[in-house]
């Protein structure tokens, strides 16, 4: 690997897989000219989900931060909706809800690379909260849902998708869900004409 290409780990969630979308969404990464250099399916424990995520406070609070906005742009009030507005409480019930989400049925985990493939797998799943998550983004085309609705069903949204966000963010998870290090080495056709 080149030292200007970087690795990503992505997992299409449960409701990917249910709904029959992990061709069309492993798709939008081959078209961009990103390759898939580690892929698998798994059906994971409560433990492993739990520890698949940061964990950490402002992670927590930005959740929270997230449903407050989403909240108020759909012109809802968070007491009324789900009892409270203080972000970390709101967090907390997220990333319980978020094991419940992640442990519903099998999950595809991949390592994708290419340049800035960090960056622009990000951009590609668009916002975290698909009613809001522009339109031509993977979260955007394939669901509509938000908040709004996710916590009167007492669940996490439902997005399809998960890629770390940031270079530490992806170092720690493709360490975490690809331990023994299987990635296949190999030069597709988009990167002989691309760069
Ligand atoms: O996944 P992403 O990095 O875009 O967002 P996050 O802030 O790290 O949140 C992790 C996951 O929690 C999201 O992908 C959603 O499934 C869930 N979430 C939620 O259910 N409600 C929110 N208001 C924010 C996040
Ligand atoms: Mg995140």
């Amino acid at each position: 690997m080149s030292s200007f290409h970087e690795r990503t780990l992505v997992l299409l969630k449960p409701d990917a897989v249910k709904r029959g979308l992990v061709g069309k969404i492993l798709t939008r990464f081959e078209d961009a000219g990103l390759k898939i250099v580690a892929l698998k399916m798994a059906k994971i424990s409560r433990e492993f989900a739990e520890n698949h995520y940061p964990n950490t406070p402002e992670w927590i609070r930005g959740m929270g931060e997230k449903t407050l906005k989403s909240y108020q742009e759909h012109g809802k009030d968070p007491i009324q909706e789900i009892g409270t507005d203080d972000p970390m409480e709101i967090g907390e019930m997220i990333k319980g809800w978020n094991v419940d989400y992640l442990t519903s049925g099998p999950i595809v985990a991949c390592v994708i690379e290419g340049v800035h493939a960090i960056s622009v797998v990000r951009k590609l799943c668009g916002f975290t909260l698909p009613a809001d998550a522009d339109p031509g983004t993977i979260r955007g085309d394939f669901s509509t849902t938000s908040p709004v609705i996710a916590n009167e069903l007492k669940r996490a949204v439902r997005n399809l998708i998960h890629a770390a966000g940031d270079p530490e963010e992806a170092a720690q998870e493709i360490a975490y869900w690809f331990p023994e290090g299987e990635f296949c080495e190999y030069k597709t056709t988009a990167e002989e004409v691309m760069f």
